[in-house]
């Protein structure tokens, strides 16, 4: 069966442009695409109550805190696109570093980077925005009670659930990396009794989640909460207070948005470097495309032509890109047409360019997760929201029984220096009290000229988010895959550094592999990504969950009584 599918995909491959009849009416349906199945229920049950879309999705980021702790969260942060009301949005609620953080303050005596100090332990963890983002959501476009939301999450974490054996096997292999790096943390105490099959309850998750659900976001950031998540930081070094905690705010932003073969891209702009290295990266391929033979889904020229554009996305994200609230992202610049064009122009179709010589072009993420959400109105959320890698920090609030995030990993130690996901930075993103790590994190809505929604997508991955999130673009929409062929098409990741270096995905043909070796590549194997994608068709939406993960994908009717 798995053969038939790529076959299918390797014959699917010309480039098709908008087509105008996506829009064409259908029934109305509600459609959920989330990482496990707990949380596509939860969803889906508030879409049936009558809730929109902004209302399911807090719902969901709750029940993930329960249920995937590897990414799911109340101790991290991320980033909400949307379109409500015909109206697109973004919400950054992103953490931010700790007031008594400082530039150096991951580099030895000697100024080098100490390994593990931003990856493991509470001095990795930022100001954690989770909770503050789903209750500014609900402030503009929630339609439900917040306490009914919040529900679901209570009761998995009070009366538990049943652990999947993914979640178990994970659970075991972060164990077992902490035992052999040395690390001291606290996570087998509170994880170990996760085991396949079992029952798993987290009697202070739940009474951390009651304060939330009973006093909204002061329940988080301000009282019984937030002086057991100070009173933790003591004791152990690290940086955060409850002055940190009571500063924090999520924030509403302009959305990256830009005209993309007849659609309109809504994406996520700075703090994220996602939003516009998508935009530069199907905006080059569209130009780098006119006047070629049309390059097929996955052939040598196509794998070629998107990692010479990838190479110049990221020596522009290194250069460029960090918290517009502290340094000037030209924005608007790295996503101009005349710009796009000349940086396509740039590529060879036939050569590897030398990584030395692609500098930025302006003169003058491992663990995640991501949802996909639309309404009977036709409203779109999508929200990808991390601790980092996977569990965070390891590091578990006692008493209050959430995961901290390791998200001052995001931030560039020191110029020129990789971090964990190998992407390199200098000043923009060097590291300041208040301020927000760069993400590459890039949720994603896509609309057609009538202002429908056409696709919903997102993924995790660290730097091979944007990747995962273009090709998923390119996939539904220039290849016209189906949502299900959409997520589970092999793909391939090129950030400029190391040097020539294509990370793929199994499924990719040995011969095209031994063509793009020949031409200079070296290819590691890795399975990124976790896309969870709503691509509406004639014949109405269409949802799906890769199929490495443990997601679940549901479209369904509304209620009748609720049509
Ligand atoms: N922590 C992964 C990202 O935000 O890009």
């Amino acid at each position: 069966m798995r053969h038939i599918l790529w076959i299918f995909l390797f014959v699917a491959v010309t480039g098709c442009a908008y087509q105008s009849d996506i829009a064409a009416d259908t029934a109305p349906q509600q459609a959920v695409a989330a990482p496990d199945t707990f949380s596509a229920n939860a969803a889906m049950a508030v879409l049936q109550e009558g809730g929109n879309a902004v209302d399911a999705a807090i719902a969901t980021q709750f029940v993930l805190a329960v249920t995937l702790p590897e990414a799911g969260n109340i101790g991290g942060g991320g980033f909400m696109t949307l379109v409500h009301d015909g109206k697109p949005g973004f919400l950054d609620f992103r953490e931010m570093a700790p007031g008594k953080a400082s530039r150096d303050m991951y580099l030895d005596a000697n100024g080098k980077v100490k390994p593990h100090d931003s990856l493991y332990g509470v001095r990795a963890s930022g100001v954690p925005g989770s909770v503050a983002g789903m209750w500014a959501a609900h402030q503009k476009h929630g339609s439900m009670p917040w306490s009914r939301l919040l529900q679901p999450a209570v009761n998995l974490a009070e009366q538990g659930f049943v652990v999947p054996e993914k979640l178990a096997r994970n659970i075991e292999r972060f164990v077992k990396k902490g035992q052999e790096k040395g690390l001291s943390n606290n996570f087998s105490r509170y994880f170990s009794k996760a085991t396949a099959g079992s029952t798993f309850v987290q009697p202070e998750l739940a009474a951390t989640l009651k304060r939330i659900q009973n006093e909204g976001k002061a329940g988080f950031y301000e009282g019984k909460t937030a002086r057991l998540l100070a009173d933790f930081m003591q004791q152990h070094d690290g940086l955060i207070t409850e002055d940190d905690l009571s500063r924090y705010q999520a924030i509403w932003r302009e959305p990256v948005q830009v005209s993309w073969q007849g659609y309109t891209l809504v994406t996520a702009p700075a703090p994220s470097s996602g939003g516009i290295a998508v935009a530069q990266w199907l905006g080059m391929f569209e130009q780098a495309q006119q006047g070629m033979t049309p390059a097929s889904h996955n052939s040598v020229e196509y794998i070629h032509l998107l990692s010479e554009i990838g190479k110049r996305v990221f020596a522009d994200r290194a250069k460029y890109l960090g918290d517009p609230d502290f340094i000037d992202v030209p924005m608007a610049q790295l996503i101009d047409d005349k710009y796009i064009a000349r940086r396509a122009s740039q590529v060879n179709p036939a050569a590897i360019s030398d990584s030395q010589s692609i500098k930025p072009g302006l003169h003058e993420s491992e663990q995640t997760t991501h949802f996909s959400i639309v309404d009977k109105w036709g409203n779109a959320v999508a929200i990808t929201t991390t601790l980092n890698l996977g569990f965070g920090s390891g590091m578990v609030v006692s008493g209050a029984g959430f995961l901290l995030n390791d998200e001052m990993d995001d931030f560039s130690a020191k110029a020129g220096v990789p971090n964990f996901f190998g992407a390199v930075g200098g000043k923009a993103n060097e590291i300041q009290p208040y301020k927000r790590m760069l993400s590459s994190m890039t949720p994603t809505v896509v609309l057609t000229p009538n202002k429908d929604v056409a696709l919903v997508t997102g993924s995790p991955g660290g730097t091979t988010i944007i990747s995962s999130v273009t090709q998923s673009v390119l996939n539904a929409l220039h290849f016209d895959m189906s949502a299900e062929q959409a997520v589970n098409a092999p793909r391939f990741h090129h950030q400029l550094w190391p040097e020539n270096t294509i990370r793929i995905h199994s499924g990719i043909d040995e011969v095209k592999q031994q063509e793009l070796q020949r031409l200079g590549y070296t290819l590691k194997q890795q399975n990124f990504g976790d896309l969870q994608l709503i691509k509406r068709t004639p014949e109405g939406l269409d949802a799906a969950s890769q199929r490495s993960g443990r997601g679940l994908s549901l479209v369904e009717a509304p209620a009748a009584s609720d049509q």
